[in-house]
C-alpha cells in the first residue's frame, strides 16, 4: 500500500477516535440534565465512532499497513443549549465528510481501487451522519421545550448496530 495513503488513513482513524470523544463529552452534557434519551443517543454515537476507527484499523491490518495511534486535542465540554450541541455535531460531521472526501481523492489519484471501494462505505455513512443531525436540529427547533421530553423518549430507543470489522 502507498505510504501516503497509509499515513492519511492513520490520520483519519485517529480522527474517528477524536470524534468519539467529542460525542462522549456531549453525552455527559445530556446526562447532567437528566435527558436520558439524548444521553443514550450520544452514547451510541460514541460507539459508532469507535467502530469507524476499528474498521479503518481492520483495513490497514488486511492490507499490511502499519497502524499508528496518536493523541488529540480536548473536546468541547461546555454548551449553552441542546441546539448548540446539535449544531456543533453537524459542523463536526461536515468536517469528517470533508476529510473522507480528501481520502477518497487520494485513493483515486493513486489508482488504489480496493481503498476507494473501502472508503465508499464512509462516503455513504457521512450522508447518513449529516442527515441524522440535520433532522435532529429541525425536530428540536419544532418541538422546543414542551416537546423535548417526547423527543427524548424517542431517542431512548436507538440501539447500537455493530458494523463488520472489514
Ligand atoms: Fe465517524
Amino acid at each position: 500500500m502507498n505510504k501516503k495513503l497509509v499515513d492519511a488513513i492513520n490520520k483519519q482513524l485517529n480522527f474517528e477516535f477524536e470524534s468519539a470523544h467529542v460525542y462522549l463529552a456531549m453525552q455527559n452534557f445530556f446526562a447532567e440534565r437528566s435527558l436520558s434519551g439524548f444521553e443514550n443517543w450520544f452514547a451510541i454515537q460514541y460507539k459508532e465512532e469507535i467502530s469507524h476507527a476499528e474498521k479503518f484499523m481492520g483495513y490497514l491490518k488486511t492490507r499490511g499497513g502499519k497502524i499508528v495511534i496518536t493523541g488529540f486535542g480536548n473536546p468541547e465540554n461546555e454548551f449553552k443549549s441542546v441546539l448548540e450541541v446539535l449544531e456543533t455535531s453537524l459542523n463536526h460531521e461536515k468536517e469528517v465528510t470533508r476529510r473522507i472526501n480528501e481520502l477518497m481523492d487520494l485513493a483515486m489519484e493513486l489508482n488504489d481501487h480496493a481503498s476507494a471501494n473501502f472508503l465508499q462505505w464512509y462516503v455513504d455513512e457521512q450522508v447518513e451522519e449529516e442527515d441524522n443531525f440535520n433532522k435532529l436540529i429541525d425536530q428540536v427547533k419544532l418541538v422546543k421545550d414542551a416537546g423535548l421530553y417526547m423527543l427524548d423518549k424517542e431517542l431512548a430507543s436507538r440501539v447500537f448496530v455493530p458494523i463488520p470489522k472489514k
